[in-house]
């Protein structure tokens, strides 16, 4: 196979976009692709402050090059959960983060569970639900609140993740089959900012998983190749091979559905729903937006977390 532009060699071949390229097109192409959904969905300019979520996996360590590469400039804000599970992946996902960012000159917020909150996800998990449940729900509200609040605090206009097709595609899936009005109605590559609430983008929305993957390879960023071990089994999982298996037989389909949903969304599938949409109201703790009045659920969660503690110790 060879490169549709130059006619070296190709490194990869996109089936999805009938096309082949070498390394050297390749690394353009992905950048001048994430650029594209950057001006498409007015995602964010290049004066406002921006601040990437890194995991220390493939997509969040890419985008932050990405960006890089396109000249916007963002720090990065990697959240420690403590998790272990005998592979040290919070230590190692760590390491890389910061690796990246003292490579790169970039800067690097970091912000450690344990020793904020009093306790890791894993430990929350068991003191909350006494381990009858995966962390991996509780793990999502915890870092959704501390990617509010650095946002927040810091005065960040705009909050970016790693979040690529595959990610995308399955959520969609996952909130069609259940019809799941509310989340269908926010799902997309921007999330408008509210009060106490940062504008929220997903600029690899549109790039598929192996694209990413290819790109992290062939750019040489080191990345953790482990998943998290909580999400061995997970139901997101299961919905990314269904779709996988799709993919396989008609190429293409994954952008087809994802791109489909948010024109279908943008001519006024959900017009009724949006009227009615709830009112929001500020959470008399930390004052993030909450749709109950009272706590919002991640200080219910630390309340419920602080008292299991406390009777522990008690006991
Ligand atoms: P996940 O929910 O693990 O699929 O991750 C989706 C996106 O959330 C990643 O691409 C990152 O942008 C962000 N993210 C996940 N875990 C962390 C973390 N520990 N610290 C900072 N950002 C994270
Ligand atoms: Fe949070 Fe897996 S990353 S439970
Ligand atoms: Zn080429
Ligand atoms: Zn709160």
């Amino acid at each position: 196979m060879k490169c549709h532009i130059c006619g070296e060699k190709a490194s990869v071949n996109m089936r999805e976009h009938k096309l082949a390229l070498c390394k050297e097109h390749y690394l353009e192409w992905v950048p001048a692709q994430v650029e594209r959904s950057i001006k498409k969905y007015g995602l964010f300019r290049q004066e406002e402050k921006m601040l990437v979520a890194v995991s220390g996996g493939k997509d969040s360590l890419s985008l932050w090059d990405i960006l890089q590469r396109l000249g916007y400039h963002a720090d990065g804000l990697y959240i420690c959960l403590g998790i272990d599970e005998g592979i040290g992946y919070s230590t190692e996902s760590q390491r890389l983060a910061v690796k990246f960012a003292t490579n790169h000159g970039l800067n690097l917020h970091v912000v450690n569970i344990q020793s904020e909150y009093g306790a890791t996800i894993p430990q929350i998990t068991r003191r909350t639900h006494r381990g009858r449940i995966k962390p991996c729900s509780i793990c999502g509200l915890v870092k959704r609140h501390v990617m509010n609040r650095i946002a927040r605090d810091l005065d960040y206009d705009v909050l970016a993740t790693g979040h690529n097709l595959d990610d995308e595609a399955a959520v969609l899936f996952g909130n069609t089959l259940s019809w799941s009005g509310e989340y269908l109605l926010r799902q997309g590559p921007l999330l408008p900012g509210s009060a106490g609430l940062a504008r929220k983008v997903k600029p690899l929305c549109r790039l598929y998983e192996r694209e990413m993957l290819a790109y992290a390879l062939l750019q040489e960023i080191e990345y953790i190749y482990e998943e998290c071990p909580y999400s061995i089994g997970s139901t997101s999982i299961y919905y990314k091979e269904l779709l996988n298996r799709l993919e396989n037989e008609r190429p293409g389909a994954k952008l087809s559905f994802y791109l489909a949903f948010l024109e279908a969304r943008k001519t006024g599938l959900f017009t009724e729903r949006e009227k009615i949409q709830a009112e929001l109201h500020s959470c008399s703790r930390c004052g993030q937006p909450t749709s109950a009045p009272g706590l919002c659920s991640f200080c219910r969660l630390l309340e419920r977390t602080t008292s299991v503690a406390l009777n522990e110790r008690n006991t």
